[in-house]
């Protein structure tokens, strides 16, 4: 009997180790890993990152934030760059979007965020409230007030929500877990323009989107704006839990001494992983070799499933990549799984691939191969 809450669907497969872009089950079978994760092991098991928490182990794992936290300092660096932002480390995807959103309200002294249908911002009261989706919230009472939802990809029907309480809008710049859906370039560049002139923050979710996901180090690069905010979590670590809240510098002031912590938020492990996940991912030619390899997935898919009848559309953006069919879901990912292939699935109809960007072509197309062979 297990002393587990049933809040998972699990399959009886147990993985044991893994190698690059490689995973063994119990019985030592392996699978190319077309999954990381849930978007998380963006680089692979990778031995750069597996030497750099080996390391800080060695020296010291955790101090919480009552120390000055040169790692931390060095990460926030490399993810920001010479941009006026600033970063505050969460454990999560979840925490990361809290921070957003209590900045979001402190900042301005306003309390409503617009976000959108069939978004996802994580579990937590605020995280989930913001989310756009109600089997999310069912049955956990009274959710945080004023949040709405717009339509995705339609600005009138986010200015039909502003209100003069109107603190931000929130979006995910692909909705991932509803089924990979890119937004709209026109949309994303109206909304910003809107947000700038009407003073409304605009946060971009990118928990999923960001840390090379789509080929770029964070997807709001591809639509040429820059948010006001921005959180990150999944691919940050490379499988250690660790989220970010970025801020540019002017919002500075609503986060001042004891008005938001985390006891874990960006530790040494943590920090050490994500240095190491940025020294990679930051190389000359990385990110560019992703977003190629990432179109060439997409592409290769698109011919492999050509004619299809059991595949509506083929979309995403680089390594983000939904293949919507008509067929059980449950059963595809089955039988991705009996051939060696490991995939996930989004929304009710879609099979979503979040693959390491480590890709090497034949592995793209051995993927490739698997899938055009499970959906015929
Ligand atoms: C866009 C987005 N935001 C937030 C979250 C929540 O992240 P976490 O599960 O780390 O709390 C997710 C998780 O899937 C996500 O995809």
């Amino acid at each position: 009997m297990t002393k587990l809450f049933q809040n998972y669907k699990r399959a009886a497969i147990e993985f044991v180790k893994a190698e690059g872009n490689y995973l063994f089950d119990q019985d030592g079978k392996k699978y190319l890993d077309f999954s990381s994760g849930i978007g998380v092991t963006n680089l692979g098991f990778h031995p750069q990152v597996k030497a750099a928490l080996l390391k800080q182990a060695e020296e010291i794992w955790h101090m919480p934030n009552l120390y000055h936290n040169s790692l931390q300092e060095e990460v926030a660096g490399k993810l920001i760059g010479d941009k006026d932002y600033l970063a505050f480390f969460a454990n999560s995807g979840a925490e990361a979007n809290e921070a957003a959103i209590k900045i979001a309200r402190k900042a301005t002294g306003k309390q409503e965020i617009i976000t959108f249908v069939n978004s996802f911002h994580g579990r937590t009261f605020g995280s989930m409230s913001a989310t756009g989706q109600d089997k999310i919230k069912a049955g956990f009472g009274d959710v945080v007030p004023h949040f709405s939802y717009a339509t995705y990809n339609d600005l009138d029907s986010v200015k039909a929500l502003v209100t003069e309480d109107t603190a931000a809008v929130m979006l995910e710049l692909v909705q991932g877990e509803s089924g990979v859906r890119p937004a709209d370039k026109t949309f994303v560049t109206a909304l910003s323009e809107f947000c700038q002139n009407t003073g409304i923050l605009l946060i971009a979710d990118e928990v999923q989107t960001g840390m090379g996901r789509t080929g770029k180090l964070f997807s709001f690069e591809h639509y040429g704006i820059e948010p006001d905010i921005f959180t990150l979590a999944k691919g940050l670590g490379n499988g250690v839990p660790v989220g970010a809240m970025i801020a540019k510098e002017k919002l500075g002031s609503a986060f001042s001494y004891g008005s938001h912590g985390s006891t874990f938020g960006g530790n040494k492990l943590v920090m050490s992983a994500a240095s190491s996940v940025l020294d990679i991912m930051l190389t000359d030619g990385f990110l560019p070799q992703a977003l190629d390899n990432g179109n060439y997935l997409q592409a290769e898919l698109k011919k492999a499933l050509a004619g299809n009848s059991k595949v509506t559309e083929v979309r995403g953006l680089g390594y983000m990549i939904g293949i919507e069919t008509t067929e059980n879901l449950v059963d595809l990912v089955e039988k991705a799984c009996d051939k060696g292939l490991v995939v996930l699935t989004a929304g009710t109809n879609v099979i979503r691939l979040l693959p390491p960007l480590t890709l090497t072509k034949e592995q793209i197309d051995q993927g490739v191969a698997i899938l055009k062979d499970v959906l015929a």
